[in-house]
């Protein structure tokens, strides 16, 4: 089998979880690794690939058919741009980069250069999600009224070492709700509007730590999202699925989605719903709990990359998909910082 060739720029924490991923994927081959850091070459030779301190070097030398970027949110523009420049494809993590002026330079990038860009939104590549997905767009709800989800941990002060990760750039609204914002406008639809209060001072941090959103989707369904990064819960996503080690699986549901004929707990997929009518809350609502496989979702979105690479599969996510998902986030702080409704 011709193997897909890929490299990967940024080995940090989300790069090793790449690396693995690429590891367990038979089509896809590591051929090198670039980082600014010194330290990431003992990384390479355990992977037995040569190391770059320059990007741009193992490009020129190596010519990867895909490119996985995972540098800091503040340093994807160029990677992203030198390897679409190289004819690589593009793996960028999320958010795509930390501005709209950013990412719409990678969109015109992307297209003058004939090469994809995919950003690292792992959740789309869940079999758990394209059946929710199925579910809501095919009116296994009935209409979709509303969506109620919930996202709160306290972070280690260790993660908070580096400066970077002390920014608004890196802070719970860009690192982790966009993952959420990204999750419903895949479930349910593009976003219309969002409002949002944010709140910080516990930690001496110039970013937000906590964030109540209301989000308004354009066929017309409502919802409502809270997020903090210094409250310990067991209600986040990764603690739900448990799909990172580091995270102990908690299995609480961390979303709740209503429709005009049934509801769904979510990720555990329960759906409620009435046997027969009439569907009011005097008559008992019973639960159906709905199968579903844990699967890797960093190995099935290594897979499509290398699928995406060689033309058999259509991009999940683009960089204009991408660039929706950072749109509405950021809309967060503009909805929060000027007290009013951001419209989309
Ligand atoms: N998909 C997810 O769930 C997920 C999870 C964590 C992080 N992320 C995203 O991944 C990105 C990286 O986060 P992280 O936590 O892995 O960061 P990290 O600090 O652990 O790793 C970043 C790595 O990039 C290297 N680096 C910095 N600038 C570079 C440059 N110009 N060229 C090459 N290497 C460079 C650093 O030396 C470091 O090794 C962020 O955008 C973050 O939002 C996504």
């Amino acid at each position: 089998m011709l193997k897909t060739r890929l490299a990967l720029v940024g080995a940090g924490v989300i790069g090793k979880r790449h690396l693995k991923a690429i590891g367990e994927v038979a089509e896809a081959e590591l051929v090198a690794i670039s980082d600014t850091n010194a330290e990431a070459e003992s990384l390479a030779r355990d992977n037995e690939v040569p190391f770059f301190m320059s990007t741009e070097e193992m490009l020129s030398t190596q010519r990867p058919d895909g490119v996985f970027v995972c540098t800091p949110t503040e340093a994807h523009l160029e990677p992203v741009l030198s390897a679409l420049k190289s004819k690589a494809h593009v793996l960028v993590e999320k958010p795509i980069t930390a501005s709209m002026e950013e990412a719409e330079l990678i969109i015109r990038s992307s297209q003058e250069c004939v090469r994809e860009v995919l950003v690292g939104h792992h959740r789309r590549y869940y079999g758990m999600i394209q059946k929710v997905r199925d579910l809501i767009r095919g009116g296994g709800l009935g209409q979709l009224v509303g969506i109620s989800g919930l996202w709160a941990v306290r972070k280690p002060d260790s993660y908070y070492e580096p400066d970077w990760r002390k920014q608004r750039s890196s802070g719970p609204v860009l690192i982790n709700l966009i993952h959420e914002i990204d999750l419903l406008r895949y479930l349910c639809g593009e976003l219309v509007s969002v409002s949002a209060k944010t709140r910080r001072g516990l930690r001496d941090h110039p970013k937000e730590e906590t964030a109540a959103v209301l989000l308004e989707f354009v066929d017309g369904a409502v919802g409502t999202f809270l997020l903090s990064d210094v409250a310990p819960s067991p209600w986040t996503w990764e603690q739900a699925v448990g799909e990172n080690p580091d995270f102990p699986r908690s299995a609480q549901n961390v979303y709740r989605f209503i429709g005009s004929k049934a509801a769904l707990d979510f990720p555990n997929l329960v759906l409620w719903q009435h046997e027969g009518h009439p569907r009011d809350w005097v008559h008992e609502i019973s639960p159906e709990p709905i199968a579903v496989e844990f699967e890797d979702p960093y190995v099935a979105q290594c897979r499509h990359f290398c699928a995406v690479i060689n033309g058999t599969e259509q991009p999940r996510i683009t960089a204009l998909d991408a660039a929706k998902t950072l749109r509405a986030t950021l809309a967060v702080f503009e909805a929060a910082d000027k007290g009013m409704e951001v419209r989309l």
